[in-house]
């Protein structure tokens, strides 16, 4: 990349730290700041345009239409108004903005016209922050903040919701790493993401573990 780039990537990066500073932790800086570094890596071992996904992942989460009212259409409008500001080309811009629409989309499998090696990067980085101690971490965080048991063994986990029933569970926090996070790995894209996911999710099986030993005293 050359040095007009880069000063786009860390212009992005300074403009996407301040609007998501008093983010809730689930998608505040720091979960950008790790996806960012995920797909960095990712990108330059898929040989991707790494311009393309460096301001993806910068600019993947910018508006959560979760807090728009469900309106998917806040976040593509605020990169792209951002965006316009600094020197890219149109071309870059769009590959950026198709990113932007289609890792957050609920319905991301229904849209595979739209699937490009950068995207699949940048939805491989997500994907990794959910997985491992890393999502451990925030899966916890999050029952938390939602005030979830952690764990309740009579009330097994559904894998098989629909998306309704999955926005209004109130089931303990475990029962995620069933409905969710040990699904991911059959998910990834990327050669390198898939490997990082299984040591990611091994990671994760063996936490289970060693959480269900210690809950019935045996260890
Ligand atoms: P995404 O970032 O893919 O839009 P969410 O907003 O659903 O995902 O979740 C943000 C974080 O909170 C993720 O790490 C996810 O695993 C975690 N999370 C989501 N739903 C639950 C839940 N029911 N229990 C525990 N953690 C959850
Ligand atoms: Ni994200």
């Amino acid at each position: 990349m050359n040095s007009l780039e880069e000063k786009s990537i860390q212009q992005t990066a300074d403009f996407v730290k301040k609007e998501l500073s008093g983010a809730e932790s689930g998608h505040d800086w720091w979960h950008i700041y790790r996806v960012w570094k995920l797909a960095q890596r990712i990108a330059v071992e898929e040989k991707a345009n790494e311009l393309v996904v460096n301001l993806g992942a910068l600019l993947h989460d910018i508006a959560d239409a979760k807090f728009y009212g469900g309106d998917e259409t806040v976040g593509p409008r605020k990169a792209e108004a951002f965006l316009k500001t600094l020197s890219l080309s149109q071309d870059i811009i769009n590959q950026v903005l198709n990113i932007i629409r289609f890792v957050s989309f609920k319905n991301r499998n229904e849209k595979p016209e739209n699937d490009s090696l950068e995207l699949h990067i940048v939805q491989d980085a997500d994907r990794l922050d959910a997985i491992g101690a890393i999502g451990i971490a925030r899966a916890f965080s999050f029952g938390g903040f939602k005030q979830r048991e952690m764990y309740n063994p009579d009330i097994p986990p559904n894998p098989d919701m629909s998306k309704e029933e999955y926005k209004k569970s109130e089931s303990p926090t475990i029962n995620h790493f069933y409905e969710k996070l040990l699904l991911l790995k059959a998910m990834m894209h990327t050669t390198t993401g898939k490997q990082m996911a299984k040591e990611r999710h091994a990671f994760m099986e063996q936490f289970l573990e060693e959480f269900y030993a210690e809950w019935e005293g045996k260890k």
